[in-house]
């Protein structure tokens, strides 16, 4: 009886996930499969099951989704966990997943490749989250529609207060986005709380749209659909290899940035494949197909030639992001409450 309730709560609570996918899933784990919640762009996490199938002959059930909503998945399915491996997204629902004992332990041999940024999330989060890649907020906008709006040069993120920019700023919802959560955690470690607070209220005024995902504001502004956007900047980057007319800038007050991160999820039915997968997805080979799918974030493996597109993270000023302090619990929690009532819903 708890087990149908579980089930029927899962299904709900699965949002976009199809029934298909959701039967497909509880056939994977049957034959001893893995069940994966990919939290990058569609066409990597496409790639990483492609290849990872192909390597090992273990049939994958992937979901993608933004890195909030694959928390608040994985929390509601505590008591019986459709998962077994959670992997891509920013790192701080990984920290606070680590936290809470939704996921588990585990040293991986190929930890000794890793860049020492990747191994301190593993050590900070108690060995139970490690970092995959690393990236840097900052926003972008549409040269064109920058040039009919009469939009100045901009290079700050106080630039994006201007009034020429009235309803023309896209940034996502930081309870679903990660990305939109590092903004947050980043403009109160530049401004204080109070200002960033302020800074917030006043970047509402020209926010046209809090998407769910973190790099739809960099599609829409290649698309013309908006004429700024605040993205992680590889994904900026992607659109401009694929000819889309945008600038991608650095903020010059410093900005934050992410660890993507990999976690393995507690009580995985899986857990002997989810270990495979999560020393496979640690190695160079495995990392470089992040670049292949035209994702040009920083690899967390030594070996793994960093993307000639990436944007160069010794060139940008990058602040010194506390990751345990906006992945915990109490602050995160504490901060998306508070953007949601002082932010989210101020008249504009
Ligand atoms: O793959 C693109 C990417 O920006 C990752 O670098 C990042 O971890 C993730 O998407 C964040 O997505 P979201 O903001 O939708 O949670």
């Amino acid at each position: 009886m708890k087990l149908k309730k579980n089930l029927v709560a899962a299904t709900m609570l699965a949002g976009s996930m199809t029934a298909l996918s959701f039967l497909s899933a509880g056939a994977a784990q049957a034959q001893g499969a893995l069940v994966m919640y990919c939290g990058v762009q569609e066409e990597w996490c496409r790639a990483m099951v492609g290849a990872f199938e192909r390597d090992t002959g273990i049939k994958v059930s992937m979901t993608r989704k933004s890195s909030g909503e694959i928390f608040a998945q994985i929390k509601a399915e505590a008591a019986n966990p459709r998962a077994d491996i959670w992997w891509g997204g920013t790192g701080d629902p990984h920290m606070q997943a680590a936290e809470e004992g939704l996921t588990v332990e585990y040293k991986s041999p190929k930890l000794g490749e890793l860049q020492d940024w990747a191994v301190r999330q593993w050590e900070q989060s108690k060995q139970r989250t490690v970092g995959i890649y690393s990236g840097a907020l900052g926003f972008g906008y549409n040269t064109e529609l920058a040039q009919t709006n009469n939009v100045p040069e901009l290079k700050c993120w106080a630039d994006l207060l201007k009034p020429e920019l009235r309803d023309e700023v896209q940034v996502a919802d930081p309870n679903s986005s990660g990305t939109a959560y590092t903004l947050l955690a980043t403009i109160v470690q530049i401004m204080g709380e109070d200002k960033g607070f302020e800074y917030l209220k006043a970047l509402h005024k020209n926010v046209n749209q809090y998407t769910k995902s973190g790099a739809a504001p960099a599609k829409a502004m290649a698309q013309g659909e908006t004429t700024a956007g605040i993205a992680f900047m590889h994904d900026i980057v992607t659109m401009i290899v694929d000819k889309a007319p945008v600038k991608v800038v650095a903020p010059c007050e410093g900005t934050g940035y992410e660890i993507g991160s990999m976690s393995i999820i507690k009580g995985a039915k899986n857990l002997e494949n989810a270990k495979k997968f999560y020393d496979w997805a640690l190695t160079a080979d495995a990392q470089k197909l992040g670049a292949e799918a035209k994702s040009y974030q920083v690899p967390s493996n030594r070996n793994t030639p960093v993307p000639p597109q990436a944007p160069k993270l010794t060139d940008i000023k990058l602040i010194n992001f506390d990751f345990a302090k906006y992945g915990s619990s109490e602050e995160r929690r504490r901060l998306l409450s508070k953007w949601d009532s002082e932010v989210k819903n101020l008249p504009k």
